[in-house]
C-alpha cells in the first residue's frame, strides 16, 4: 500500500540520488497507477537509464497461506492492463513496460541484467520472494533494493518474504523507516 508515502516521497528519492553513478536499470515491481513509477522514469532521464514498469496491471495476484487475504484480495488494484501506461510514456525512451503475472520465467524474460535501483512494492509474499531472488545477483556494486509495507517481526505478507531472505542469504538492512527497508549492495 502507499498511503503515506504519495505526498513525501523523499526518502525514495534521496536513496535514488545515492544510486546516480551505479551502473543499471531503475526498477519498480509493483506499480499500480504509476505514481512513483513516473517520478522514477524523471530521474532515469537525467542518470540516462532505462526505467522498467513491472506489473500484472491487473492487480494482485492470488493470496497464499502466508498473507491476510482480507487486506489483499485477488485483482485489487487492477488498473486494466497497462496500455494507459503505454500510451503515457510512449515518446519517453527510458520507459520499459513489463506486463505480467510475476513469476521466476517471466522475470528472466524481461532480459534485465543489471540493475542499480528496484522498489519493490507487490504488497504479498509469494511475488516479492521471486523479485528478491531475481533481483539481488542482478543489482550491481552500491545499488540499492527498497522494499515498501515491510513491518519488521511480522511474519505475513511480504514482510514474511523479506525476513525469510535476509535469514537465507546473511543479507543485513542498510535501513528501515517507516514502511520501506532498504539494502545496499556490498562487494
Ligand atoms: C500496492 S500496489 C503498488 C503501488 C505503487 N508502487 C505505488 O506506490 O503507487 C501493488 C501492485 O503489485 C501488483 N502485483 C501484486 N502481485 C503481483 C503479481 N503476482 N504479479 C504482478 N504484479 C503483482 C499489483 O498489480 C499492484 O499494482
Amino acid at each position: 500500500m502507499t498511503s503515506g508515502y504519495t505526498n513525501n516521497p523523499k526518502l525514495l528519492l534521496d536513496l535514488l540520488q545515492e544510486t546516480r553513478m551505479v551502473k543499471g536499470a531503475l526498477v519498480e515491481a509493483g506499480v499500480w497507477e504509476a505514481d512513483k513509477y513516473l517520478h522514477f522514469l524523471t530521474i532515469a532521464e537525467q542518470f540516462d537509464k532505462k526505467c522498467y514498469a513491472i506489473d500484472s496491471f491487473k492487480g494482485l495476484s492470488k493470496p497464499g497461506k502466508y498473507d491476510n487475504e482480507k487486506i489483499y484480495p485477488t485483482g485489487r488494484f487492477n488498473v486494466g492492463g497497462a496500455d494507459w501506461l503505454r500510451a503515457i510514456t510512449m515518446h519517453r525512451k527510458h520507459a520499459r513496460i513489463c506486463e505480467g503475472f510475476i513469476t521466476a520465467k517471466f522475470l528472466k524474460a524481461t532480459r534485465i541484467r543489471k540493475i542499480s535501483f528496484i522498489h519493490v512494492d507487490l504488497d504479498i509474499y509469494t511475488p516479492t520472494k521471486i523479485v528478491f531472488e531475481w533481483a539481488w545477483p542482478r543489482l550491481t556494486f552500491d545499488g540499492i533494493m527498497v522494499c515498501h509495507d515491510y513491518k519488521k517481526g511480522n511474519m505475513k505478507n511480504c514482510s514474511r518474504a523479506v525476513e525469510e531472505w535476509m535469514q537465507k542469504h546473511g543479507v543485513k538492512e542498510e535501513g528501515v523507516k517507516n514502511t520501506w527497508i532498504w539494502f545496499k549492495k556490498g562487494l
